[in-house]
């Protein structure tokens, strides 16, 4: 069997790792991948948002299945494409894949089927917009309507906050046509749990939690980032708590696209804040989430292979998950000076030297048979222990294995 997986970051290394367990697969291309992929798979030059290069690609190479990993190619279509030259593909169609690519349909789809989010009004006018905030409490939250590379949501503290918020949005369209429409929405409180899914259209089963560390520095501090570090499961996720999403936001989220005519395929990331009021929806992803992945797999006992074709198939109801019952901490190694500028092309040492964890590449290159950064998270490193405490020792003690000029990680990964 020939795959191709489509991304080249720490998520896309950790789906590989784990398809490499079937005996069935070949042979694994991925474009563009990364340094660390190319130690398992082809990578090829091609950028995940290249959707005829990667669809001529898949033409020539005749591959029986093809993964595509991130957002923006879902978004913008590849897995309607490939399907329509009769190539198996993994992941939802655009229309299905709305769910992330616009806040302004993800919500709509959670009031009209009364699944539990923050109250929103929607707006694609900005003196409207700023009236209605004029008379709102804060702190509130805005929201660009479309993709914006995980940037498009900002927390006002204050009226003039949010002010400056709908005018970067709307008006400078810092970015771009995903700031035509924006939510503004209720400012909500309490720990965050990631949970993602596995979809076949009609049946949809849960994966373990994980939850996400999104600001750069420890204790919550410093900017947003695309993720410092994850951790599965999440204690804050209760047995009772579990029950209550999957009745009033997953099966429900399933019901409504349902209703609405939308047959999703593939994974919904649900990602949900747990307030005093019970769990609520944030958003939609419709994807693995980066790094939640990184954890999240490394504890699937499944064959992922086998996960994938009941997507694809329509025969998730045949499927019962099962779970490594150990915790996994993942640290993510960035760097310096992410997520603003920072250089590229620094080597790095001692990945060989990691015993006890799997090492994904997420920003790395090969020079000169040696692992360079080429991004601004450059590394994820995930050890499984006895519990979380066990883990997040295990992975700190390969984290200090590992150098390059720069580096910088959260030494809180896994204690909140
Ligand atoms: P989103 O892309 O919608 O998940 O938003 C990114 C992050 O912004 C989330 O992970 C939350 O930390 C925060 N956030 C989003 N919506 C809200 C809200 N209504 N109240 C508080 N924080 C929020
Ligand atoms: N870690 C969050 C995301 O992948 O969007």
């Amino acid at each position: 069997m020939k795959i191709l997986v489509v991304g080249g970051g720490g998520r896309e290394h950790a789906i590989i790792w784990k398809l490499k367990q079937n005996k069935r697969i070949d042979e694994i291309h991925c474009a563009p991948g990364n340094g660390g992929i190319a130690q398992l798979a082809t990578c090829v030059p091609i950028q995940a948002t290249d959707i005829d290069g990667l669809t001529d690609y898949a033409k020539k190479h005749h591959f029986d299945l093809v993964i595509v990993a991130p957002d923006d190619p879902l978004y913008m279509g590849l897995v309607d494409k490939l399907q329509a030259e009769g190539i198996r593909a993994f992941g939802p169609t655009a229309d299905a894949a709305c769910i992330e690519g616009s806040k302004v349909y993800a919500k709509y789809l959670m009031q009209k089927y009364g699944i539990p989010t923050a109250a929103c009004e929607v707006f694609d006018d900005y003196d409207k917009a700023a009236i209605y905030v004029n008379s709102c409490k804060t702190p509130l939250v805005v929201k660009a309507d479309g993709l914006a590379l995980g940037k498009g949501v900002i927390i006002c503290q204050t009226t003039d906050e949010a002010i400056d918020a709908l005018k970067e949005i709307m008006v400078d369209k810092v970015f771009g046509e995903a700031g035509s429409r924006v939510v503004i929405e209720e400012f909500l409180e309490g720990p965050e749990v990631s949970v993602l899914a596995f979809c076949d259209g009609k049946t949809i089963l849960p994966m373990e939690s994980a939850q996400d560390h999104k600001r750069a520095f420890d204790g919550d501090k410093g900017p947003n980032t695309g993720g410092m570090g994850t951790f599965s499961p999440s204690p804050k996720y209760t047995d009772e708590i579990r029950k209550e999403t999957e009745e009033t936001i997953i099966r429900r989220t399933v019901e409504a696209l349902n209703a609405e005519g939308v047959c999703f395929k593939g994974i919904i990331f649900f990602g949900l804040m747990l307030t005093k009021d019970g769990p609520k929806l944030l958003e939609y992803n419709a994807r693995f989430g980066d790094p939640e992945a990184q954890v999240v797999l490394p504890r699937l006992k499944n064959d992922l292979l086998e996960v994938f074709d009941a997507v694809i198939d329509g025969t998730l109801d045949e499927f019962t998950l099962e779970w490594d019952e150990r915790s996994a901490v993942c640290v993510v190694m960035a760097s310096g000076g992410y997520p603003g500028k920072y250089p590229k092309g620094v080597r790095i040492s001692g990945i060989d030297n990691v015993r006890n964890a799997v090492v994904y590449h997420a920003g790395t290159a090969l020079k000169d048979d040696a692992f360079v950064t080429n991004g601004g998270r450059v590394l994820g490193i995930t050890a499984l222990g006895v519990d979380l405490s066990d883990a997040r020792v295990k992975a700190y003690a390969e984290v200090k294995k590992v150098q390059f000029d720069g580096v910088q990680y959260r030494t809180d990964i896994g204690i909140k």
